[in-house]
């Protein structure tokens, strides 16, 4: 089913064109910031207007003349200086809506994207031995919505955790294992992960330990990079406890991916270690073409444009002077990975915009290596950067002893809340139920505010607001799909069979206005998803929702359903049902947020 957005920015280009006798031209349809002026607006005209240094709203006359929308919308409007304003006509929205309902593949009749892509995306990557904090959530959920949404358009999407689980570190936490945690070391458990006697925030304590006594005592210092080095060797007691470091580190993050709802398997960790082996020949590549020189005993590439803040030119480090490799040194060789073994033909970041410089000089560097083109076709390369979570004090959300908050504290206390929500509104309801309920509302509440948010800006973390039950909440929305339901659970005890009326709709009569306002919001799902996907934008689909949210809302309060006259009701049970479809359909497969029946 091709959107209307598409048809009209088709129709109106082709008639553009007619008129101008351009090669091309570009209708820019938007969808309209006020419902007074119509559904969508062409913008286009004006900038071929001024082009042709012709008056514009002559130009838009002369191309609506040429126009025929007349199967899709209203008589278009000419406004202010050449804008175009359309209004799509009942008929046509009741063929969508008529369309969507026939789609039996679950999709609501959105079509998947013609040229399907293979798409690198690279989110969460935590590190190794540090609890997940409050940081890392954003990049797991946004990522995973990102590559859900890309899935869903079509694209083949491979997810790629960027794990954070080489480096110096290691020495000192494996020295510091090996003496303090001798009865796990030697219990025989070789293979078993480190867990088993020591939990990751065990171990971020022992970090902290670790980097005093690191700090302090020299001959511990030197015993330390004695295990980088054999570790980096190969040494197998280094490898292996190494190994066993990871593994335990990674069973608690699979549990908070598996309870965030978050499509990540062990199959998707390709950490930093794995590229190990590519470093030197990052690096003698990149000298060997030029790119890479020597400056003050550390090999750097200077990508131009980049400059410090004293106007010297900023250099990309990628081997130290101690020999030692950088994480910019890695992420050029997994660059390389997913270009030309993965066969990405776009490679997305999801990162906190701290990183923004770091990407910028990456992609410089590729493109400088010619790293981001196979088969001659560029690889398109595109972080996506995202503000940090701020405490109701305005300041990076902290416990009040100053850490990071961590994130399974976190989504413990949400569910907790939740708990206490469900337990007022609902005291009767099974105790699974309500466990089922308030794990479903708390998680989802945490994930929802996030997503709700501008990706770009920082936000105030805040239990209450995003429990709330009123405004642009995941209970809210979640509220919303239980209505609808019980509307459905009614109708059938009431002896009516939804799928049957549903099968034959007869005539569909969109005549109420908040009929109509209901149904247009609800074919415009496509163009949600779709600029969702285009700008990485998940608030670009809760606002969808919750806009679908509040029209559902109005039109439940203006037009009864079950008690409507039988002409009428297959089109409202329709309006029901495809609210509840598309509910579902935002926030379980494209947010990872669970829907409930009943609250
Ligand atoms: N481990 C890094 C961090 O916690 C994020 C890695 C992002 N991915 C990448 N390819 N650099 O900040």
């Amino acid at each position: 089913m091709k959107s209307a957005i598409d048809i009209l920015n088709e129709r109106i280009g082709a008639a553009m064109v007619r008129v101008t006798g351009c090669q091309s031209c570009a209708a820019i349809v938007r969808p309209a910031t006020d419902p007074k002026f119509g559904d969508y607006q062409a913008n286009g005209v004006m900038a071929v207007a001024k082009q042709l240094k012709t008056n514009p709203r002559k130009l838009a006359e002369q191309v609506v003349a040429q126009l025929d929308l007349g199967d899709i919308c209203e008589p278009p409007e000419i406004a202010g200086p050449g804008f175009i304003n359309l209004r799509l006509k009942p008929q046509y929205v009741a063929a969508q809506l008529r369309q969507i309902n026939a789609d039996s593949t679950g999709r609501l009749g959105i079509a998947g994207e013609p040229e399907p892509q293979t798409l690198v995306v690279d989110f969460s990557s935590p590190n190794v031995a540090k609890q997940m904090h409050v940081g890392h959530l954003r990049s797991t959920i946004i990522g995973d919505c990102i590559s859900r949404v890309l899935e869903f358009l079509g694209h083949r999407v491979i997810r790629q955790n960027h794990l954070g689980d080489w480096g110096t570190q290691f020495g000192m936490l494996i020295r510091y294992v090996q003496e303090h945690f001798s009865d796990v070391v030697a219990s025989g458990m070789r293979e078993e992960p480190l867990s088993k006697g020591l939990s990751v925030a065990d171990m971020e304590d022992l970090y902290r330990k670790a980097k005093h006594r690191y700090d302090d005592d020299p001959q511990y210092a030197k015993e330390a990079r004695d295990w980088v080095v054999r570790l980096q060797s190969g040494d197998p007691e280094a490898v292996s406890l190494w190994r066993r470091i990871v593994r335990a580190s990674l069973e608690e993050c699979q549990a908070i991916y598996d309870q965030l709802n978050v499509q990540l398997t062990q199959n998707d960790v390709r950490g930093e270690s794995a590229y190990n082996n590519d470093l030197p020949g990052v690096v003698g590549d990149l000298k060997r073409a030029s790119l890479a020189t020597e400056s003050d005993g550390a090999v750097c590439v200077f990508p131009p444009g980049f400059k410090t803040k004293e106007g010297e030119p900023l250099p990309f480090i990628i081997q130290k002077s101690d020999g030692a490799y950088l994480y910019a040194t890695t992420d050029l060789a997994a660059l390389r990975y997913r270009v030309d073994v993965l066969k990405a033909d776009r490679i997305v970041y999801v990162t906190d915009s701290r990183q923004i410089l770091h990407f910028q000089m990456l992609f410089k560097v590729a493109e400088m290596a010619g790293w981001d083109r196979r088969d001659g076709r560029k690889v398109e390369l595109v972080h996506v950067p995202f503000g940090s979570v701020l405490g109701e004090d305005g300041k990076p959300l902290k416990t009040r002893s100053g850490e990071n908050v961590k994130l399974q504290e976190l989504l413990d206390e949400a569910v907790e809340r939740a708990r206490a929500v469900v337990e007022e509104k609902n005291p009767d309801l099974p105790p699974q139920q309500k466990a089922k309920i308030a794990a479903a509302v708390g998680v989802g509440a945490v994930k929802y505010a996030d997503y709700s948010n501008n990706r770009t800006s920082d936000y105030v973390f805040s239990f209450s607001k995003m429990l709330a039950m009123d405004g642009n909440t995941a209970p809210y929305m979640q509220y919303a799909y239980a209505r609808v339901k019980s509307i459905e659970r009614k109708a059938e005890s009431k002896g009516v069979s939804i799928p049957d009326e549903l099968r034959d709709l007869g005539n569909l009569d969109l005549t109420e206005p908040t009929e109509l306002d209901l149904g247009k919001h609800l074919v415009r799902y496509a163009e949600a998803i779709e600029s969702a996907a285009a700008d990485y934008r998940p608030n670009y689909l809760t606002a969808y929702l919750y806009e679908l949210a509040q029209r559902f809302s109005a039109f439940y309060t203006e037009c009864p359903v079950l008690d409507a006259p039988p002409a009428k009701r297959p089109t409202r049970l329709l309006l029901c049902d495809l609210t509840a479809k598309t509910i579902q359909h935002g926030l379980s497969q494209l947010l990872g947020i669970q829907v409930v029946e009943q609250m």
